[in-house]
C-alpha cells in the first residue's frame, strides 16, 4: 500500500460560500437533521426509510449485522423496488409528471411521464416473465443510454431478478467475462447506440461474447437504436419492439423481502478480475433516495435535474434511476457525448428543458475550461440552481470555474465522495446548512459515520493525512462480491478491525472536513472511471508481442490520471517495428481486451523495469518517470542503472 500523497497545495484557501438565504428558506433538509441522526441513528436511518419508501410489509427491525461484515436492513420488511419507482406515483396522482425527458445524439426527443413509464416496466416484466425470468435470475443489461435501459433495469427489478448493467464502452471479452461470473441467462441490448456522430454496434459484442457454446445465456433481447445491419440466431436472438408491441400492460408487483438482491455492478478491484459488487433492495433504495432527496435538495413537483452519468456506473445506477425515480424526479438523460454535434450541446440541453440541478464529474469541467467559457456563455444556464460533482476530487480551481461559469456565480455546489461499494453518497455538503469549500467533500451526510485514520487504525488529527474508513454499517452498503465471500473480507475488511477501508486516502482540516486525496491502492481513476493497473497489465501481456508490462496512473490534466504502460517486449519483436507502430498496436490491443476507456495514453517500450530485490515492480519510480519528475528514492532498487535506461528509452 503506498502512501497517500500530500496535498497541502490544495486545502483549504479559507474561501467559504455559504448556502443563499433565499436556498435556506426552501431548503428540504430540515435544520437539525444532523442532531437528529446523531442521537439515534438507527431510528433515524428507520424514519427516512418509512418517509421515503413503500413497504408492503413494514419493517420491525432496523439492522442485524450479527453476520457482519454482512448487514441485512429493514430485514424483516417487504417491498418492491420498481414498485416505488413507479406505480405508487400513478396511484398518488402523479401519473402525467414528466420522469424522463430523453435527448438522443441525432437530436430525436422523448418525454416519458411516470404513468407511461409505469406501463412500459409493466409491459417488459410480462415479457421477461414469459422468457423465463424469475427472482434471482441474473440478466446483463448491455444498451446506450435510452429509456430503455431505465425500463430494462426497472422490469428486471420488479421481478425480484438481479440485474447486471456493462457499460457500452466495455469490449466482447470484457462482457463475457461478466455474463460468465454472473452466471447470466439473458442479455438485453440494442443493435447498436449513437456516439459522436456515428452508430457503433454492440448486438456484434454481444454474439463474440456468447458465442462459446458453454454460455449460461438463453436469449438474447435486442432494442432497435442504431440501425444497423445484426446478425440473427434464431430461436435465441429477439427484437424488444416485438414482444413489447403485443405485451401485456398488467403487471402487478410482488413484494420482495428487504435483503432480495437488486443488482451486480462489476468494478475494478486491485488484482486483474473486476470484482462483482453486490447490492440488496430496501436499504439501497433508502439511502439512494434519501442522499438524492437532501444532497440535491430536490423540489420533485418544480425541479428538473440532470445526472450526466452513465447507467453502465453506479452514479447512473443510484442518481439517474434509483434515487431520482423514487424520489418521482423529473430528469433529462442523454445519449450522445457532451461535444456531438457542437461542443455546448449539454449547455443547450439545460437551457432547452431548464435543468435547475446538474450533476457531473470533475474530468468533463476541466474539459470545458479548457474549451473556454464562451461556450458555455452563449447558453442561458439561469435556471440552475445546484450543482454536483462525483468521482474524483474537484480541484479548487475547476470548482470556481463551475460555480463562476456554469452556477452564475450563486448555486451551491455539492462534492460528493462515495463509490460502487457504498452505493450511495457518503460525504457531501448539505446545500442549504453547509457553507461549502473549494476542494473538499467535507463532512458525512446525516446517518453516517466515517474517520481518518493511520496504519494501526487510530485516529488521525487534524490537518494530518491518513486512511478514510467507515466506522458503523450504512443501509446502502454492499453486501458481498458475487460468488467471492473471501475477497469481500479480505478487501474491504481486513485492513482494520471491523471497520470498512475504502481504499482512499483523505485528510482533515482544521474545521474537521474531508478532503479526498485518491486512491492508495492500485486502483486509478481515469476521467471518473476505475480502472486497475493489474487488469491493464494482464491485457498487456496477453499480447504475444509482449515480455512484461507495468502500468501507472499518471497525474493528467483533464482527466485526473492517465494510463501510462511500461512494456518489456519479447526478444524477437524488438526492433521489429517503429515504436509508434509496436504503441498503436498495444493501444488497440487494451481497447478489444477491456474497452476503449482502459487503452493507456502512453505506451514506453523499454528494455528494463525497476523492481525490488523481492521482484517487486516499484510503480513508484514509473510514475516520476511517467509525470516527468525527477526520479525519487531508489535504494531498494536491484540495480540502479535500470532507471538510466529507462529514461533514455522513454526520451527516445
Ligand atoms: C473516487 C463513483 C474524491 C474515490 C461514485 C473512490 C472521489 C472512487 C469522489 C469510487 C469525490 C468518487 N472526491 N474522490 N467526490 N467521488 N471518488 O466506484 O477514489 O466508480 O474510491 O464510484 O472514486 O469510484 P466508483
Amino acid at each position: 500500500m503506498s502512501e497517500p500523497t500530500s496535498m497541502d497545495s490544495l486545502l483549504d484557501d479559507g474561501r467559504r460560500f455559504p448556502p443563499p438565504p433565499a436556498f435556506v428558506a426552501t431548503a428540504v433538509a430540515p435544520a437539525d437533521i444532523y442532531e437528529r441522526a446523531q442521537s439515534d441513528r438507527l431510528a433515524f436511518w428507520a424514519d427516512q426509510s418509512r418517509e421515503l419508501l413503500h413497504w408492503h410489509t413494514p419493517f420491525t427491525e432496523t439492522l442485524d449485522f450479527s453476520g457482519a461484515p454482512v448487514a441485512r436492513w429493514f430485514g424483516d420488511g417487504e417491498l418492491n423496488v420498481a414498485y416505488n419507482c413507479l406505480d405508487r406515483h400513478v396511484e398518488e396522482g402523479r401519473g402525467d409528471r414528466v420522469a424522463l425527458h430523453f435527448e438522443g445524439e441525432p437530436g430525436d426527443q422523448r418525454s416519458i411521464t411516470y404513468a407511461e413509464l409505469t406501463t412500459e416496466v409493466k409491459k417488459a416484466a410480462n415479457v421477461l416473465s414469459q422468457l423465463g425470468v424469475k427472482a434471482g435470475d441474473r440478466v446483463i443489461i448491455y444498451l446506450p443510454l435510452i429509456p430503455e435501459a431505465v425500463v430494462a433495469m426497472l422490469a428486471v427489478a420488479r421481478l425480484g431478478a438481479i440485474h447486471s448493467v456493462v457499460f457500452g464502452g466495455f469490449s466482447a471479452e470484457s462482457l463475457r467475462a461478466r455474463i460468465d461470473d454472473a452466471q447470466a441467462t439473458m442479455v438485453i441490448t440494442a443493435d447498436g447506440g449513437h456516439r459522436k456522430g456515428s452508430v457503433f454496434p454492440l448486438k456484434t459484442a454481444v454474439d463474440q461474447a456468447i458465442a462459446d457454446g458453454a454460455t449460461t445465456v438463453k436469449n438474447v433481447l435486442v432494442v432497435r437504436r442504431g440501425g444497423n445491419d445484426v446478425e440473427w440466431t434464431e430461436g435465441r436472438d429477439i427484437w424488444w419492439h416485438e414482444q413489447m408491441d403485443s405485451a401485456s400492460h398488467e403487471h402487478t408487483a410482488e413484494a420482495f423481502e428487504s435483503e432480495n438482491p437488486l443488482f451486480i455492478l462489476y468494478t475494478s478491484g486491485t488484482t486483474g478480475k473486476p470484482k462483482g459488487i453486490l447490492h440488496t433492495s430496501g436499504g439501497y433504495l433508502t439511502q439512494a433516495a434519501f442522499t438524492h432527496k437532501n444532497v440535491f435538495d430536490l423540489h420533485a413537483e418544480s425541479d428538473v435535474y440532470w445526472c450526466t452519468a452513465d447507467v453502465g456506473w453506479i452514479t447512473g445506477h443510484s442518481y439517474v434511476v434509483y434515487g431520482p425515480l423514487a424520489n418521482g424526479a423529473t430528469q433529462v438523460i442523454y445519449e450522445g457525448t457532451p461535444d456531438t454535434p457542437h461542443p455546448g450541446r449539454w449547455w443547450e440541453i439545460i437551457e432547452k428543458y431548464g435543468v435547475t440541478i446538474f450533476y457531473t464529474a470533475p474530468t468533463a469541467i476541466r474539459t470545458f475550461m479548457k474549451l473556454g467559457r464562451e461556450i458555455p456563455q452563449k447558453f442561458d444556464l439561469s435556471s440552475l440552481r445546484l450543482l454536483g460533482s462525483v468521482g474524483e476530487p474537484i480541484n479548487p480551481e475547476a470548482w470556481m470555474w463551475y460555480r463562476e461559469v456554469i452556477g452564475g456565480g450563486v448555486a451551491p455546489i455539492v462534492d460528493t465522495w462515495w463509490q460502487t461499494e457504498t452505493g450511495a453518497i457518503m460525504i457531501s455538503a448539505l446545500p442549504g446548512i453547509t457553507a461549502t469549500k473549494p476542494g473538499s467533500a467535507q463532512v458525512p451526510i446525516p446517518g453516517i459515520s466515517i474517520d481518518v485514520v493511520d496504519d494501526s487504525g487510530a485516529h488521525v488529527g487534524r490537518g494530518a493525512g491518513g486512511l478514510l474508513v467507515v466506522t458503523e454499517p450504512w443501509p446502502s452498503m454492499l453486501r458481498g462480491i458475487w460468488g467471492d465471500p473471501e475477497r469481500f473480507k479480505e478487501t474491504y475488511w481486513s485492513t482494520f478491525e471491523n471497520v470498512y477501508f475504502a481504499g482512499d486516502g483523505a485528510q482533515l482540516d482544521a474545521d474537521n472536513d474531508v478532503w479526498l486525496l485518491g486512491r492508495v491502492d492500485d486502483v486509478m481513476n481515469v476521467s471518473g472511471h476505475r480502472l486497475s493497473t493489474m487488469e491493464i497489465e494482464s491485457a498487456l501481456v496477453a499480447h504475444p508481442m509482449t515480455a512484461e508490462a507495468a502500468v501507472v496512473g499518471a497525474n493528467d490534466d483533464t482527466t485526473g490520471q492517465a494510463v501510462v504502460a511500461f512494456v518489456i517486449l519479447k526478444s524477437r519483436y524488438v526492433g521489429s517495428e517503429s515504436d509508434q507502430e509496436l504503441e498503436k498496436q498495444l493501444r488497440t490491443w487494451v481497447g478489444e481486451q477491456i474497452g476503449p476507456i482502459a487503452k493507456p495514453r502512453t505506451v514506453f517500450i523499454v528494455q528494463e523495469l525497476p523492481k525490488t530485490r523481492s521482484g517487486k515492480i516499484m510503480r513508484r519510480l514509473l510514475r516520476d518517470i511517467a509525470e516527468g519528475r525527477e526520479v525519487g528514492d531508489t535504494t531498494t532498487l536491484t540495480d540502479t542503472s535500470v532507471i538510466r535506461t529507462i529514461n533514455t528509452s522513454v526520451n527516445d
